[in-house]
């Protein structure tokens, strides 16, 4: 598929210069096919239609792990990754011989919020401070206190690839979980579960992945047999539509889903998957690298103060920028059609439908935006 057909799948692209993926990726326009048929299944409801739905659900959940490199039955979806992440933790036991939960400064709120919330179960929080986001610290904090070690691969308002196969390395030394929130990364920076060795990865389809209303967990397959969430629900049991006494968990990650799910999200979310496949996170990587690429010479040339690593393999689809006025200028690009984001820095995430004239664009209207605030 050449740039401009991949670019036409995209009707948001013709409202306004968007360069905001990582907050909220475009959608293609095959969704709409998906929504009308959704329409009309429930005008001419029966119950059997949950067959079907979840079968999509499922035929989801396959081509995702086709495409992060996770085996078939590994991966299980819900609504959010919030979700997804209070579940697994509900697997774990806090005791005196196990007690430590390790994350860092650069997490996404859901993270210190959630695991605080553990504390009452047992839990010890250590937030180890990542100085240029560099994991050693949290490498050197690991012991065999330690029941967890919960990390994004991609930072959220940085956009930094953090380094986990140490973090990984020396978690398993301990018997130490590795839970990895891969929300800011997943679509945008290629990921192969299997080949890193993750216990648990998590992410979720409304930003680099192009989609809506869904979140993943992939979870390593010789861990299922352990794994026993309290926080549970009637889809997780053996055989959830048999509606017998429900006593056995599924065998396959299925085991760490809840109650009636939102199956409209895999579907819509499918159609953007399918695109980025047919791309392939290869090339998605290396047109990524060249837009952020683009940011940067732009952004050194307005003497512009960057947060985000330099160096191509700590760099994940978003650029960071911090200057007097910041949250000024994202509103005032907005009001001229020009959209990203701000979270303390204006975030720049160019993706796979943008060009680099757009970039070009972008930094054009961010120079003469951001006048007013320096004179
Ligand atoms: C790193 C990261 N994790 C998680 C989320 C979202 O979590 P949830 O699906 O629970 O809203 C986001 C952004 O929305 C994020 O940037």
């Amino acid at each position: 598929m050449d740039h401009a057909t991949l670019r036409a799948e995209f009707p948001l692209l013709d409202t306004c210069l968007y360069l905001n993926s990582n907050s909220t990726g475009a959608i293609p326009r095959g969704v709409e096919t998906v929504l009308n048929r959704y329409w009309q299944t429930l005008t001419a409801w029966r119950d059997e239609v949950w067959d079907g739905w979840l079968d999509q659900t499922r035929a989801y959940t396959h081509a995702l792990g086709r495409f992060i490199g996770a085996p078939p039955g590994s991966i299980v979806t819900d609504l959010n990754l919030s979700t997804l992440l209070a579940r697994v933790a509900t697997c774990l036991d806090f005791d005196d011989r196990r007690d430590k939960v390790i994350t860092s400064d650069l997490e996404f709120p859901t993270v210190p919020l959630l695991w605080r919330g553990f504390t009452r179960y047992g839990a010890v929080l250590d937030v180890v401070r990542l100085t240029n986001h560099d994991v050693s610290a949290l490498v050197d904090a690991i012991d065999e206190r330690t029941r967890c070690v919960c990390l994004s691969h991609g930072a959220y308002a940085t956009g930094a690839v953090l380094d986990l196969a140490p973090v990984i390395a020396r978690a398993h030394e301990v018997g130490a979980y590795v839970i990895v929130d891969a929300y800011q990364t997943v679509g945008a920076v290629p990921i192969d579960v299997t080949a890193l060795g993750v216990d648990f990865l998590l992410g979720g389809a409304h930003k680099w992945m192009c989609g809506a209303a869904t979140a993943f967990l992939y979870v390593r397959p010789d861990l299922l047999p352990e794994l026993r969430p309290a926080a549970t629900g009637w889809l997780a049991g053996e055989d959830p539509t048999s509606f017998g006494p429900a006593t056995t968990l599924a065998s396959d990650a299925r085991r760490l889903a809840g109650g009636t799910p939102l199956p409209l999200g895999p579907m819509i979310s499918r159609v953007g998957l399918d695109l980025l496949t047919l791309v392939g996170i290869e090339e998605i990587r290396r047109h990524s690298l060249a837009c952020t690429g683009r940011i940067l010479e732009r952004a050194d040339e307005l003497g512009l103060e960057v947060l985000t690593p330099r160096d191509p393999d700590r760099r994940g689809g978003v650029v960071s920028l911090r200057f007097p006025g910041a949250e000024r200028v994202k509103k005032a690009l907005a009001a001229r059609g020009v959209v990203c984001s701000w979270r303390g820095a204006l975030r720049v995430a160019p993706h796979i439908y943008n060009t680099l004239g757009e970039v070009d664009a972008f930094m054009d209207a961010l120079e003469i935006e951001r006048k007013p605030a320096t004179t």
